[in-house]
């Protein structure tokens, strides 16, 4: 029953969908909204997140009535009696602090696969809901903003690249000596705070490698942006340069490394072998 689903067209409606239950949230949103509990990803919970799920699993269900949903939130739900045939892995809003401050950037991401793992993620939509672009990719299809096919940038030398890093974390002190290098060798670092949006500007080409290596993103961050960056071209791998097979879990944390392939490549050097040239 489920092999014929529209699955894209689905996702889609799901986006439609909560950009106009968010809508109100947003206009009051601007003073700061109180924390609902703790998600199953570790996170406080606000408003906006809970809405934005109801409004991923109240068109799911339109569609079709038996799904495991594995959400940030909510954790992981088993609904109908065939659960373990389609996995949805969710983060139903990706940048909830920049929604909270007002920062226009913020997305959806919903990503479709035959078992919780990463690898066999099919079907991907990141929605940039502020302003409404949406980037979808389908394995074996290519990656698509809105309806242009995108790829990733070519021939940019490293000094000149754009390079997104994420150093949200505690462990700065951990994290920043591997990346002394790669920052030193740049002159344009950026983090805006919603990383499957940012993933999905490397497989555009708007910026040229985004880098979280803190292992803190949730694999339900980044399931959607993982196949969008692959279709686009792009290269995205572990920090040791292995392909990423993780299982989908709320709880469970990647590292990463996204890129156009030449920088990629560049980067892997940088950061794997910290001391070996001289600064
Ligand atoms: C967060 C964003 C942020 C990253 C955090 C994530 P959330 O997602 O992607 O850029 O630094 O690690 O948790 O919590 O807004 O879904
Ligand atoms: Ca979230």
């Amino acid at each position: 029953m489920t092999k014929n689903l529209d699955w894209l067209k689905i996702l889609l409606q799901c986006k439609d969908n909560i950009r106009r239950q968010i809508t109100p949230i947003i206009k009051a949103s601007q003073k700061s909204q109180s924390n609902l509990g703790i998600g199953a990803g570790g996170d406080p919970i606000k408003e906006i997140d809970l809405v934005a799920e109801k409004a991923i699993i109240e068109t799911l269900k339109e569609h079709i009535t038996s799904f495991t949903l594995v959400s940030e939130e909510s954790g992981i739900i088993e609904y109908g009696e065939n659960p373990d045939k389609n996995f949805l892995t969710i983060d139903p809003i990706d940048g909830t602090t920049n929604v909270i401050r007002g920062i226009p950037f913020f997305a959806t991401s919903i990503a479709v696969s035959t078992r919780p793992a990463l690898s066999t993620v099919h079907t991907a939509l990141v929605a940039d809901l502020f302003h409404n672009v949406t980037y979808i990719a389908q394995k074996g299809r290519g990656s698509y903003r809105d309806n242009s096919r995108i790829s990733p940038s070519e021939n940019i030398p490293l000094e000149e690249a754009i390079i997104g890093i994420d150093l949200n974390t505690y462990k700065a002190e951990k994290i920043i000596p591997k990346l002394t290098r790669l920052i030193k060798k740049t002159k344009h670092i950026r983090h805006l705070g919603a990383n499957a949006l940012e993933i999905c500007y490397v497989a555009n080409g708007t910026i040229d490698a985004f880098v979280d290596i803190r292992g803190k993103l949730r694999t339900t961050d980044m399931a959607a942006a993982w196949l969008i960056s692959k279709e686009a071209g792009a290269k995205i791998t572990s920090p040791e340069g292995k392909p990423l097979d993780v299982k989908l879990a709320p709880q469970n944390k990647v590292a990463f490394i996204a890129a156009n392939p030449q920088i990629h490549k560049i980067i892997l050097k940088t950061i794997e072998n910290p001391e070996k040239e001289k600064l």
